[in-house]
């Protein structure tokens, strides 16, 4: 089809074509900001830890960029949507509809929760799940006994999903709501990687009963580490902030817990980082949908390259740039990247697929045809916000 070596130093060219000479990662923090102003007043005022000001002032940037009615700060996204899925109420033995293809921590996430992932297929638009292939597996799987659905081969509950927005891609959200509608799940979105995506203007981690970001020193914008929980719901809302605060009840001096809660809560210090982030996300923003315009401008000179774009209606915020080649094989992928590498090129693959690592093995699956292509075919490449 094409010839491999000129392929490979044809693609090499193309990337440092838009990024330069010298070396590349795949995403570095940005740091531009009052990113150390604010980390020196949590020194100089004492407030470090889970208590305050910084905590609640980036609760309330997160709530107004992404016009949610709560939020709740947390160490990571793997335990926000841990929480979450306690929170909402997936009980052990459970199933919990998931993509192969996304982060383990989304799949460990269910396995914290007591609840076992149902490994599901993903398209090729926007590397989320497969919606129609979705409707048409549960039509076949799931049986109804009063107001619930169970899979019918393994008897358990299916009683939740997690759409993920695979690189800020915003997935096929709306046919999956309506399925969960169908077939009575609770969906907790995995926005982790969706911080400044938008479909129909309503930002990714809003369209579920609670939405999962993500502020790790490789996100758009980062805390160092942490995570947060965003939704509309009151009630769930309280309960998320109770149960990350190890369940204490509020009181002057007395240590009274009512659950067996969890410490999850963010620090002041991490929160210190996010709230300089968040003033500059619409800066990062514009750079990285610079930086997707020129990749877009020099691949398609290549009939092999195909780059992601913004799925319909969607505005991505470009977090991960990803192309899409033609007949790769998993053998020539690996010679791409090890090139590339040697090259200080750092390209990534996408995951490899959930269902293959050996601890996931065992769990409920559709045929993963997809997922298996989309894993031979996709490369990540550089996609910094420092580039324009
Ligand atoms: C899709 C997805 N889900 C969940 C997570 C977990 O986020 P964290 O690293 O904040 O725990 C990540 C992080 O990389 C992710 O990419």
């Amino acid at each position: 089809m094409y010839h491999k070596n000129k392929f490979i130093n044809d693609l090499l060219f193309l990337i440092k074509k838009v990024v330069g000479k010298g070396e590349h990662q795949l995403h570095e923090p940005l740091f531009r900001g009052n990113e150390i102003k604010y980390l020196k007043k949590t020194i100089l005022t004492n407030y470090v830890s889970s208590v305050g000001k910084f905590v609640e002032k980036f609760e309330d940037k997160i709530k107004k960029f992404t016009k949610s009615k709560y939020c709740i700060s947390v160490i990571n996204c793997t335990e926000a949507l841990h929480l979450s899925l306690v929170a909402c109420g997936i009980k052990k033995n459970d199933e919990v509809i998931v993509p192969s293809i996304t982060f383990a921590g989304t799949a460990n996430a269910i396995v914290y929760a007591g609840a076992i992932p149902h490994f599901v297929d993903s398209e090729f638009e926007s590397l989320g799940i497969d919606p129609l292939k979705l409707e048409i597996y549960l039509e076949k799987i799931a049986v109804k006994k009063g107001h619930f659905y169970y899979n019918k081969k393994t008897k358990r509950r299916i009683s939740g999903i997690i759409p993920v927005h695979i690189f800020g891609n915003i997935c096929k959200i709306n046919e999956i709501i309506n399925i969960a509608k169908k077939y009575n799940l609770l969906v907790i979105e995995d926005a982790a990687e969706a911080l400044g995506s938008f479909y129909n203007k309503k930002h990714a981690g809003t369209f579920g009963l609670v939405g999962c970001i993500s502020f790790n020193g490789n996100k758009i914008i980062t805390t160092g580490g942490g995570g947060a929980i965003v939704t509309n719901n009151k009630y769930l809302a309280k309960k998320i902030k109770h149960l990350s605060t190890t369940a204490k009840v509020s009181h002057a001096y007395e240590y009274i817990h009512d659950a067996v809660g969890y410490n999850f809560r963010m620090s002041n210090i991490n929160a210190a980082l996010g709230c300089a982030q968040m003033e500059n996300l619409n800066k990062f923003l514009k750079s990285k949908r610079k930086l997707f315009l020129k990749y877009c401008s020099e691949f398609s000179k290549n009939a092999n390259i195909m780059i992601i774009k913004n799925p319909i209606n969607s505005k991505s915020n470009n977090w991960l740039n990803t192309i899409f080649i033609k007949n790769l094989s998993i053998k020539t992928k690996k010679e791409i990247l090890t090139i590339a590498h040697k090259n200080k090129i750092y390209l990534r693959p996408v995951w490899r697929p959930l269902h293959k690592l050996s601890h996931f093995k065992s769990m409920p699956r559709m045929s993963l045809d997809q997922a298996n292509t989309i894993y031979a075919s996709c490369i990540n490449l550089p996609s910094s916000a420092f580039y324009f």
